[in-house]
């Protein structure tokens, strides 16, 4: 009997040891810039521009932008993936200064209003496009670029094909429909975020979570 118990004891640290250690394992680290959380709620930090590197490149209206670094690379590769699917994606906004943010706020304001401006742009400091992490894309439909919010949230298919491969390549839907009260914004088929894991990403894509409900289960 003594010895049933102890064989029971010692089964029972076993397995809560492993339990322990799958809980470790899945602890990710929060620290890296690619993780970053900006939101209405979290501001952009100070430091920013020190923490990544940004580089050069032109957006489908030939106009000067900047990306970070990685997340060009990797937008490039999903790019080219999505090509060979026969769909076009094109770079629309990426990288924005807080001036930058503020003009897109101001110019909205006038030709869509507040309320709308309210509900799609970020206040200028908190928007997720400061951090460089952040893909704004439009798509060539039968060789037409189609680009207006509206027209864009119309392509539901060619959309979902495309949100089916953004995890393989570290990125995830930022907006999704159904979750506006959670990201504090409608939804933006359009915006995407790369956060260096394809692994974490897959996860948020496939469970259908947003960033915030994913970093509130991980922090
Ligand atoms: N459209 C997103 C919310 C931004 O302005 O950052
Ligand atoms: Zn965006």
């Amino acid at each position: 009997m003594k010895k049933l118990f102890l064989v029971t004891l010692t089964l029972i640290c076993a397995l809560s040891f492993t339990a322990c250690d799958n809980k470790k394992e899945k602890k990710v680290n929060l620290e890296t810039p690619y993780m970053i959380l900006v939101n209405k709620q979290n501001k952009l930090p100070g430091d920013w521009e020190s923490r990544i590197e940004l580089v050069d490149t032109k957006n489908v209206w030939d106009e000067d932008i900047k990306i970070e670094k990685k997340t060009f690379k990797k937008y490039k590769e999903l790019k080219a993936a999505l090509e060979k699917e026969g769909i076009y994606i094109e770079l629309d906004s990426v990288y924005r200064s807080v001036a930058e943010q503020q003009k897109i706020w101001d110019d909205w304001t006038v030709e869509k209003g507040l309320e709308y401006v309210q509900k799609y742009v970020a206040v200028p400091g908190t928007s997720e496009h400061h951090t460089g992490l952040a893909v704004d894309i439009c798509i060539r439909k039968d060789g037409e670029l189609v680009y207006e919010n509206e027209d864009m949230m119309a392509e539901k298919e060619i959309f979902n094909k495309i949100h089916k491969r953004l995890a393989e390549f570290g990125f995830i839907l930022r907006y999704p429909e159904g979750k506006e009260d959670i990201t504090g914004y409608g939804a933006e088929v359009w915006h995407f975020r790369y956060i260096n894991s394809p692994e974490i990403a897959k996860e948020i894509m496939d469970k259908g979570l947003t960033f915030e409900e994913w970093y509130a289960a991980n922090k």
